[in-house]
């Protein structure tokens, strides 16, 4: 078993070697260092053919082969389906962590003691409500306005509520809205989607545990006190769990840009909540159940499978940019299912869901693709029998992705190699037209 202290060796920043460039443009030849299995992009600037041009430089949209920051809080390697967490299998944290203590390792760099656990969630527990003017604010949303859209707003507002949150360099300021944002966000998102029913909002209670709370918000009606049934809760914590971090995704790399300018985190955040919005990032599992239910039953998959290889629609929940192996996480979701389905009943959609990944796991075209299921394929199941709405299913993700956003930010303001996010680009538009006023162009 490796400790943090045997890894220390590992992470040397000597360089690896060197790589020589010869631009064929000048015949003139290059050296530039290798660290970490990285080049310095500004090592390139001195390549050029006259001296007053700038240097040569890297086109990647998307930022599919540039490396932005150097972090020591998530590892994948999507080869072999790996993820860890400050070196923690996920496997490992989902079996046995809670989320809360997740969020602990992300953001403070190693498990609590139980002291800094248990003062850990006194904290965020006692965090738990918003200022009343929130809750006035949400209310003035439209009936049928979507939760993510109330969530990244209201987020977003918390910076007016607090506004020594930009005091970035304190680590104690920073300490507290991390808290507070932690701490706030089931209660924003569970506003949100009682919002769109037409129900009263409900107070936290702070008894409950950080997910048990959270569906008291959601849940509760005239009851004394809601009391979630256990091994829903765990499942619901699991998933917070899976979601927790992923390393430089899209909404991560926008709340690092928006953070790189040393605005206030609840900005920072709710820039990231606007990136999971989007369907290319937060929105899959939807897809998959509306997929599933298409389908409609087993019979039919063959059908499916075929429309897919021919190009004409996407197995959704399938294929990964990163993972070219089964995601972890869809392995732990599978699990969770079975548990969740014990409590609630079956859903026949998981019948379908099982046999449609036997089939494309078996399928030269998926095989040869090297495509296998992601934590979406499984989530949106878990999520509808939990009796959440599609639209609730980003508000889920973006729940349990705080305390990633809010290590991946703590890592940016400690770190002073960073900038603020410029990224250069490559003009193509035309250059020194003439201006013709107005009135002679419209004569
Ligand atoms: N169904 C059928 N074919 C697929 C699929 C799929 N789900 N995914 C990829 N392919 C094929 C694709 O057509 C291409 O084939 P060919 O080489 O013949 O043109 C090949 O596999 C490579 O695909 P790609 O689009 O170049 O791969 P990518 O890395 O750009 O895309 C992806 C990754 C996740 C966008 C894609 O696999 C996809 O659209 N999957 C379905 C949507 C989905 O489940 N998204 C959730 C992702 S996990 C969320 C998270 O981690 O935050």
């Amino acid at each position: 078993m490796a400790t943090a202290n045997d890894n220390q060796a590992t992470h040397s920043t000597q360089p690896d070697g060197s790589l020589t460039i010869t631009d064929n443009r000048t015949g003139k030849s290059y050296e530039v260092e290798i660290s970490q299995g990285a080049i310095k992009a500004s090592d390139l600037l001195q390549i050029r053919t006259i001296d007053d041009e700038p240097g040569l430089t890297t086109y990647d949209p998307g930022f599919v082969n540039t490396a932005s920051c150097k972090s020591a809080i998530t590892y994948i390697d999507g080869e072999h389906g790996i993820l860890e967490y400050r070196g923690y299998p996920i496997e490992q944290l989902a079996e046995g962590a809670s989320f809360l203590e997740v969020a602990y390792l992300l953001i403070k760099g190693s498990l609590p003691t139980k002291a800094e656990y248990e003062q850990w969630v006194h904290e965020i527990t006692f965090h738990t409500y918003v200022h009343e003017n929130v809750r006035g604010f949400m209310q003035g949303f439209r009936y049928d306005a979507h939760p993510m859209g109330m969530l990244m707003a209201s987020v977003g507002a918390l910076s007016t509520f607090y506004p020594e949150s930009n005091n970035i360099d304190d680590p104690d300021n920073r300490h507290i809205q991390i808290i507070r944002m932690i701490a706030k966000m089931p209660t924003l998102g569970a506003w949100a989607f009682r919002h769109a029913q037409g129900k009263p909002y409900i107070y936290p209670d702070n008894d409950l545990g950080y997910t048990a709370n959270f569906l008291s918000m959601l849940f509760k009606m005239s009851e004394q006190r809601y009391a979630p049934d256990e091994r829903l809760v765990k499942a619901l914590d699991t998933l917070f769990i899976l979601h927790a971090d992923h390393e430089q995704n899209c909404s991560t790399n926008a709340v690092r840009s928006v953070g790189s300018s040393h605005v206030d985190p609840y900005s920072s955040v709710a820039a990231g909540i606007g990136a999971l919005y989007g369907p290319l990032h937060g929105g899959a599992n939807e897809a998959v159940l509306r997929m599933l239910r298409r389908i409609g039953k087993a019979e039919n998959i063959p059908d499916f499978i075929k429309g897919v290889k021919a190009g004409e629609e996407r197995l959704m929940g399938f294929g990964h940019r990163v993972y070219k192996n089964y995601d972890p996480r869809a392995k732990i979701i599978k699990k969770a299912c079975d548990d969740v389905f014990e409590v609630t009943g079956t859903n026949p959609l998981l019948d379908i869901a099982v046999e449609l990944e036997k089939i494309a796991l078996e399928d030269e075209y998926f095989v040869k693709r090297r495509l296998y299921p992601n934590v979406d394929f499984y989530s949106g199941l878990i999520y509808e029998a939990l009796a959440f709405p599609p639209e609730m299913f980003t508000v889920l993700f973006a729940i349990g992705r705080t305390p990633g956003w809010l290590a991946q930010w703590v890592e940016l303001t400690e770190d002073k190699e960073q900038k603020i996010a410029r990224p250069k680009q490559i003009y193509t538009g035309d250059r020194r037209l003439d201006f013709i006023p107005s009135e002679q162009r419209w004569s």
